[in-house]
This record gives C-alpha cells, structure tokens and sequence, in this order.
C-alpha cells in the first residue's frame, strides 16, 4: 500500500511533520508513506493557474496515485492552519485529487486538546462537495503537549499513545481496504499513439520510423558515446559502462516515452528470434503505433488502455502473463509508468521477465515446491491471471489485455 502523508504546517520546525516521520518509520513494513510539504504553495486564488505551481502538480499527482491520505493537522486559533486550508482550495477548484480518496486524520499541538478542534473542523472541510474525501470516522489520534511527546529520535514517548496509533492505524488500513471498493477510476482519454505531441526531449528534425533514427538523432544532438562520463542522480558512469549494466540486466527492457514514442531497449544486438518480446534495431524511434500496425484493431485499443491507465494514474504498473507453450518459461510483462519530478508521467519502463528460473530457485533454495507439483500450463494461467486482473481493475477482458504496450511483440498472441 502506498500512501501520502500531508504536514499542515508550513514552520521549519513542525512537530506535525516530526508525528509523520515517526509514522512513516513505525509503520514501514505495513505501508509506504510519502511525506509531503505545503510550504511552497501560494494562497490560494482562483485567478491564479494553479499549474504553475510545481508543488501543487506535486500534490495533485501523487494523491491521485496514492491508496490513502495521512494529514497532521496543527491547530492555530482552533482551526486548521490557514496554509492548509489553502491547500485545501486549490485542491478542490480546478482539481479534486481528493475526490473519494481515504483520508486519516492525526494531529500534534502544544496544548492539551491536541488539535481536537482543528480535527472537527478538518473533517467539515473534507466533507465538502469540492473536495469529496472518504474520511475515517472515528479514530481521532490527538498528540496533545507536542514539546514533551517525543524523544531526541523523534519517536513518541509514550507507549499508550503509540499502542492507540497503532489501532487507528490497524482501522485506517482496513478502511482503505473497503473504501477502495468504491473507487471510481478516472476515465482514461483516447491516445495518440503516432506521437503527435513532441515533447521537450523529442528531436523532431528526424521521422521517428526512420529506420536510422538512433545514427541521425545521435548526429543532430551530439549525443555522448564510448568511454565518455555522464553524471547520474547518484553515480558517474560512461556510456559504455551504462549499456554493459542494462544489457546485464536479467530482462527485456523497453522505455516508451510520454510522446508515445519508442525509444530504446537493451540488448539490441541479441538476435530477435531468441527474445520474449522481438525486437528489431530500427524499431528504436518508432511511433507505438508503427510498432504495433500488425495488432488487430482490439488488440491496439489493449495497448492504449495500459497507456492511459499509467498516465492519468488509475494504476502506477499493469502486469500480464503472454501464454507461452514452455513449461521452462514463464512469460510475464510489467509495463512500470515513469514519472517526471512533479510527479506527472513521463513514459513507460516495459520489463519482459521469464519469472520461471527464479520461481524455480526460490523453490529450491527454500525447499518448497508448488501445491500440486508444477505450474500450470502458462496458456491457462495467463488467462485466469489477466482476465481477473482486468476485471477488477476495469480494463478490458481480453485474455492477454496489454501484451506488449511498448515492444510490439504481436508474435505472442
Ligand atoms: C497563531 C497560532 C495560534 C495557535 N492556536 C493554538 C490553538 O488554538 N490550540 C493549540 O493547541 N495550539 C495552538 N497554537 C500552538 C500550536 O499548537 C503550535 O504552534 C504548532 O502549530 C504545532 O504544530 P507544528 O509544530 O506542526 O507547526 C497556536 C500557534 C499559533 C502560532
């Protein structure tokens, strides 16, 4: 489960974020939590272009994404800061991120109610028609005598309160689970599979089906090669030691960015006929919907449903089984969405993983063995797989709804 976790205040020193800290850490293998800031944010003004703002992006994107929503609220005068409520407008103008989305609410303040009224008042403002949340009733965690609660680690003094944190948060989850039920998916737009929406990354001097795309838009940007440094997030490696680490990669990769274009995949001296998803050099550049001309038309809508289910953040990854006729293989495609920093999608990282050598290992390392003996045939499975999947996620009930959204290995179906 992945959740959100908004501090109310926008001090540098909050004892709201320091409660969302000790959250995050407390509760770590129950949940992932994202700790995010109001401090940037503008007063809200409905004249105002609430893009603009990368922290607002920030915000609207990851809540969409998020199972639930964790905010600490302080209370100043009785009520909820007024950077929060702010927040709570833009959040509910042009954009409802929060629209039928768990919310928990927890709360630090220095005196002895510990924001009970700014919680009261939290719950109103969540109810309203503009913002729509599911909050969980009851539950109220108050961390009054905020000064004194926590030790010099930022963990909570007090055994009895962490014992009644860890019961609200026992109910949350569970809320989540059942609130989920209610989701509506947002409705996933028509893509333009032939990328007729550059980027500021697309070099548009070359036609992305030109088969020599990679030597003319290599030659255009100047692009590096060789034993030449590029420096990572956090690491410097050369090209050639970028393509010796994702050619060791034990999987097919695949990035298609947010323009639909296709735009790499490692190993692209292997020989095609020995891969999972085949693949062809001048392919790399191409248009997905070049790629993928040979699918029948049901079969292209498939690829556009795991599109635009990425992008307007219905799911962050969508999996299916390929039937393959192997019992030594077990055909599985992860098509992972990509993500700009303010958190808005910038592609997909297709992985194109035989899952049956590992299954195999971990069985024998662990001394297990599958109930029943052996895999099922992968044809049979990948049906009941993916179209259990796709009905619960609201995709489309085809047996295999999105093999191959960026390769184009039509081959499999
Ligand atoms: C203008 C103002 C009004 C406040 N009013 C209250 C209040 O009504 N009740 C309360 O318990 N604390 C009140 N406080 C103290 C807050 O609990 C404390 O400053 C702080 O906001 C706690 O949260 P934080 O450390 O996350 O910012 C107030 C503080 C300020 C600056």
């Amino acid at each position: 489960m992945k959740f959100v976790g908004i501090v109310g205040s926008n001090a540098e020193q909050s004892y709201n974020r320091t409660l969302l800290e000790f959250i995050r850490k407390h509760f770590k293998t129950r949940f992932e939590l994202e700790i995010l800031e109001i401090t940037d944010i503008p007063m809200f003004n409905q004249d105002e272009d609430w893009e603009a703002h990368f922290q607002l992006r920030l915000l609207n994107n990851k809540i969409t994404r998020a199972d639930g929503v964790i905010i600490a609220t302080p209370e100043h005068n009785h009520t909820i800061t007024a950077a929060l409520k702010s927040v709570l407008e833009w959040l509910s103008y042009k954009v409802h991120p929060l629209e039928s989305k768990p919310i928990m609410i927890v709360g630090a303040s220095y005196h002895d109610q510990g924001t009970s009224r700014a919680q009261t008042h939290l719950r109103k403002i969540l109810d309203a028609p503009g913002v729509n949340a599911y909050t969980l009733p009851g539950n109220e965690f108050l961390l009054g005598k905020a000064k004194e609660a926590f030790d010099e680690n930022g963990n909570i003094i007090s055994e009895g309160t962490v014992n009644f944190l860890e019961s609200c948060v026992d109910n949350f989850i569970k809320y989540v689970q059942v609130v989920s039920k209610l989701r509506k998916p947002k409705p996933i737009l028509p893509e333009d599979l032939y990328c007729n929406n550059p980027i500021a990354t697309t070099i548009t001097e070359v036609d992305p089906d030109d088969p020599e795309w990679v030597e003319k838009v290599a030659e255009i940007t100047g692009a590096v090669s060789g034993n030449t440094y590029v420096r990572l997030d956090h690491g410097i490696l050369t090209v050639d030691q970028i393509n010796m680490f994702l050619n060791s990669m034990p999987f097919e990769l695949t990035y298609a960015d947010d323009n639909n274009q296709f735009l790499y995949y490692n190993n692209a001296h292997q020989d095609p006929s020995t891969m999972l998803a085949k693949r062809v050099p001048a392919q790399s550049g191409s248009r997905l919907g070049t790629v993928h001309n040979s699918l029948p038309a049901n079969r292209m809508k498939n690829v556009e449903w795991v599109v635009g289910t990425l992008r307007n953040g219905n799911q962050e990854y969508v999996r299916t089984l390929v039937p393959n006729p192997s019992e030594h293989i077990i055909n599985t495609h992860n098509y992972q969405a990509m993500y700009y920093p303010d958190g808005s999608y910038a592609g997909i990282n297709e992985i194109v993983f035989n899952f049956k050598p590992w299954l195999d290992w971990y069985l024998e390392t662990t001394g297990q063995s599958l109930v029943g003996g052996s895999v099922r045939p992968a044809a049979a499975a990948a049906a009941d797989a993916t179209s259990g999947a796709s009905d619960a996620q609201g995709g489309p009930a085809s047996a295999a709804p999105a093999a191959d959204a960026s390769s184009g290995a039509s081959e499999h179906a």
